[in-house]
């Protein structure tokens, strides 16, 4: 990895914040996204091994945003070449306790942040990875995509779509030496995660996997060095269950 310029959204966030640390490990040079946690990023910012590295934050649901986001990076670095889109939100909205207009705004924001931003910052850093004459891409979606979110369908709708995205864009990029994979994890020890690991609740998603618990977010990070590393052009397309066996499909 040594000198990749690595951008991972929700570098503020579990998930992410341990992915930059692994990339930091590895000699690259890491643009830590935040959207509202400024202070995380900076503090982790501090901490990486290596000196390179930078926070830029910006609301991903934001196109405008984003092409800050790209401009203040290419500003810095000169160029992207691997992207992790894994900044994300989880809300509730089971369908038989809220009204017309929660249902709207769950899925506003849900959709808008899940899918849509993963879908205009690929826009923007591929359009530069194809005049760099390659990159990789990385998407973090979710177990819930083929298992079912019965009380947030739009968090399973938008990382199905996320992953549909990744298949198209393996296919349409790869003619350019871009290559583009997928991550569905089961549930992972985060803040997004916390309120369901909780009392009955807990037990019930712990007992999913006969390995009797949840991911570790250092779990992931490792799915994502690996897949960013030399040798793996042939997995584009992919998407990888990081779940302990707790869905399986063939
Ligand atoms: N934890 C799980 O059980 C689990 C399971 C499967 C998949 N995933 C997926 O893994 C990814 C990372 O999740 P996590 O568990 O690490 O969650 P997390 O700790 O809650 O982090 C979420 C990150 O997304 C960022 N974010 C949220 N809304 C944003 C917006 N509008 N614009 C830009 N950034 C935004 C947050 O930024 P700020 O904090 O700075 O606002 C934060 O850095 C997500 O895509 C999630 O769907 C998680």
């Amino acid at each position: 990895m040594k000198d990749q310029v690595v951008l991972i959204t929700g570098a503020s966030g579990g998930i992410g914040s341990v992915t930059a640390a692994k990339f930091a490990d590895a000699d690259a040079k890491i643009i830590i996204h935040y959207n509202s946690q400024q202070e995380k990023a900076v503090s982790l910012c501090n901490k990486l091994n290596g000196k390179e590295h930078v926070t830029i934050g910006g609301d991903l649901t934001n196109p405008n945003a984003i092409d800050k986001i790209i401009e203040q990076a290419l500003s810095i670095f000169g160029r992207i070449d691997i992207l992790v889109n894994n900044a994300g939100v989880y809300t509730e909205h089971p369908i038989d306790r809220i009204n017309f207009t929660e249902w709207q705004s769950a899925w506003n924001k849900t959709i808008n942040t899940n899918l849509m931003g993963p879908a205009n910052l690929t826009f923007r850093v591929a359009k530069e990875m194809i005049k760099q004459g390659g990159g990789k891409i990385i998407n973090i979606s979710s177990r819930g995509a083929f298992r079912g979110e019965p009380t947030a369908p739009a968090y399973g709708a938008s990382k199905a779509g996320l992953n549909s995205m990744g298949q198209s864009l393996a296919i349409a990029l790869a003619p350019h030496n871009i290559f583009v994979y997928t991550i569905a994890p089961g549930f992972v020890e985060t803040a997004m995660a916390r309120p369901h690991l909780t009392g009955e609740r807990k037990k019930e998603i712990l007992n999913q996997s006969p390995i009797g618990r949840v991911a570790k977010p250092e779990e992931i990070a490792k799915t994502v060095v690996f897949l960013a590393s030399e040798g793996t052009d042939f997995l584009t397309g992919c998407i990888i269950d990081v779940n302990g066996a707790s869905y399986l499909r063939s």
